[in-house]
């Protein structure tokens, strides 16, 4: 794989919004252990995330929701540039339309790396199509401390953070769902949906 920064638009983001070395890690091991075959990312920016899931496992194919045409044009030119044809499919939507939509898909992995406050809302939509014994990651859940800090929350971050610790309670509680968080990074959890 090729460095972030070689990407096509790297360049042309003053905020990349890309997920983070450890949690990068973190994903890439999951992928190479867990060997899904039908990989759901929500979330593709310029794909790199979808290019490291697709080089871990080469038996894996990714679907992968972008909402603005010019990241989703970016993220096949670099996928396509790393030989990953025929293992992709960016669609440029809303992700929650889709996920409305493509009840009846069924994945075995899923990376959820969108916005952040829709989170809670994305949520039942996508365990109803994660397999049972699928994995389920969600980045950035911490918020860059907020979600689990006690000072004032400035109300522009106020909505994001309150629907991620809904978020939060509602992945964590879900008995159909063992949850475990880390802190590094932005926060990542992984959950394992019960056989
Ligand atoms: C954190 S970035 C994804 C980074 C990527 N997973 C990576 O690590 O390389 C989140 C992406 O979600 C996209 N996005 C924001 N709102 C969306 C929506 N409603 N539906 C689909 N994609 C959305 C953004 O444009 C952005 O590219």
């Amino acid at each position: 794989m090729k460095e972030k920064e070689e990407f096509v638009g790297f360049d042309s983001h003053e905020y990349r919004p890309i997920v983070r070395n450890k949690s990068m890690q973190l994903l890439k091991d999951f992928v190479i252990a867990q060997k899904p075959a039908q990989i759901l990312e929500i979330g593709t920016f310029i794909g790199y995330s979808a290019g490291i899931m697709l080089d871990a496992f080469d038996g894996c194919h990714v679907t992968t929701l972008e909402k603005y045409e010019d990241n989703a044009r970016d993220a096949v030119k670099n996928l396509t540039e790393l030989g990953f044809l025929g293992r992709f499919e960016v669609v440029c939507c809303d992700a929650y339309d889709y996920l409305q939509t493509n009840q009846n898909r069924q994945f075995d992995f899923i990376f959820l790396d969108g916005p952040k406050g829709q989170y809670i809302k994305y949520l039942p939509l996508i365990k109803n199509m994660l397999k049972k014994g699928g994995i389920l990651i969600c980045d950035d859940i911490l918020f860059y401390g907020l979600v689990r800090s006690n000072q004032h929350i400035e109300h522009k971050h106020r909505t994001i953070v309150n629907n991620l610790r809904k978020f939060i309670a509602a992945l964590t509680e879900d008995e159909d769902f063992e949850t475990q968080i880390h802190e590094f990074d932005n926060g990542i959890s992984v959950s394992r949906k019960k056989v």
